[in-house]
């Protein structure tokens, strides 16, 4: 399975903020944004992951990100030239994935929380059908929406809603198989011209195919799209980090754990830090052995 960081939009509820900065560079406390969902896809065990952003602003995240090698990763970039919609990432991706399965995560959606990495890990063994989830939150009208029946399988799926026929919204994490590619090109645009992710869950449910995981309460889901959820969720990781002292999406510690990078690696990478708390955590990491 390949990874896909979507990572496009203008930002425009974030203006004046991303005029000319793209939403997923700017800082959620610590980090840059997209550091978040890359190492949820590294947590995954996802090795293969493609960045796609707009034309001007894919030169910032290869300045950032790299060839991946120094995580022990491959990333690859792709351009969107313009926001044609979520599931149309997968035509960008269509060389790309060659026929593999693949887990699309959103630039600006970020998780947290007991048992995840080890769900993420299951999820990504999914090659048959396609795996989203559901998560309660008190203004499901924002997003897609899934109803379950009582046995919790997915009855109907509906983006933004006016009248939502459950509270469960649904994440911007998703696990298909490898027909993606064919049926994200079987999808009309939608009324505000976009190809829908939602339309393409939808595809996958028509079949009796789409898998649906409740996120319980212990996992937090946050998305970063408003000066709003950007700042809660920049409180959010400050809180977990001060109280607890671990980092919250630290790249080089996921790749140090997961036994792609060595302690010299890790202690290599932080002499190019600068002097900061995170390099302080590399090296007391690296210490730590
Ligand atoms: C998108 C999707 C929506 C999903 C949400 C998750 O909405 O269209 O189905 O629930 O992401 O963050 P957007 O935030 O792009 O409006």
């Amino acid at each position: 399975m390949k990874g896909i960081i979507l990572a496009g939009g203008k930002g425009t509820r974030l203006y004046p903020m991303t005029r000319v900065v793209s939403k997923q560079l700017l800082p959620v406390y610590d980090k840059p944004l997209v550091y978040y969902p890359l190492s949820l896809l590294m947590l995954a065990g996802l090795r293969d992951i493609l960045v796609i952003s707009t034309p001007e602003d894919l030169p910032q995240f290869r300045r950032l990100l790299g060839s991946g090698e120094q995580w022990g990763v491959r990333f690859a970039y792709a351009e969107q030239d313009q926001p044609r919609g979520l599931a149309h990432a997968f035509l960008v991706a269509a060389q790309y994935l060659a026929g593999e399965p693949a887990c699309l995560i959103l630039g600006d959606n970020l998780f947290y929380g007991h048992g995840l990495p080890d769900l993420l890990r299951q999820s990504a063994q999914l090659r048959q059908g396609a795996l989203i989830f559901a998560y309660q939150v008190k203004e499901p009208q924002r997003y897609g929406v899934v109803e379950l029946d009582a046995q919790g399988r997915p009855v109907s799926i509906e983006e933004k809603p006016a009248r939502p026929k459950s509270r469960y919204a649904v994440p911007g994490l998703y696990f298909y198989d490898g027909r993606v590619v064919e049926f994200a090109a079987m999808l009309k645009p939608s009324a505000r011209g976009e190809l829908e992710i939602t339309d393409l869950n939808r595809l996958y449910l028509e079949r009796g195919e789409l898998q649906v995981r409740i996120l319980g309460r212990g996992i937090a889901w946050l998305d970063a799209g408003t000066p709003e959820s950007l700042l809660q969720a920049a409180e959010f990781v400050h809180a977990v980090q001060e109280r607890q002292g671990v980092m919250v999406a630290c790249p080089e510690e996921i790749a140090y754990r997961m036994g792609y990078i060595s302690r010299e690696q890790l202690c290599d990478l932080s002499r190019h830090l600068g002097d900061n708390s995170y390099r302080d955590y590399l090296l007391r990491l690296a210490e730590e052995g």
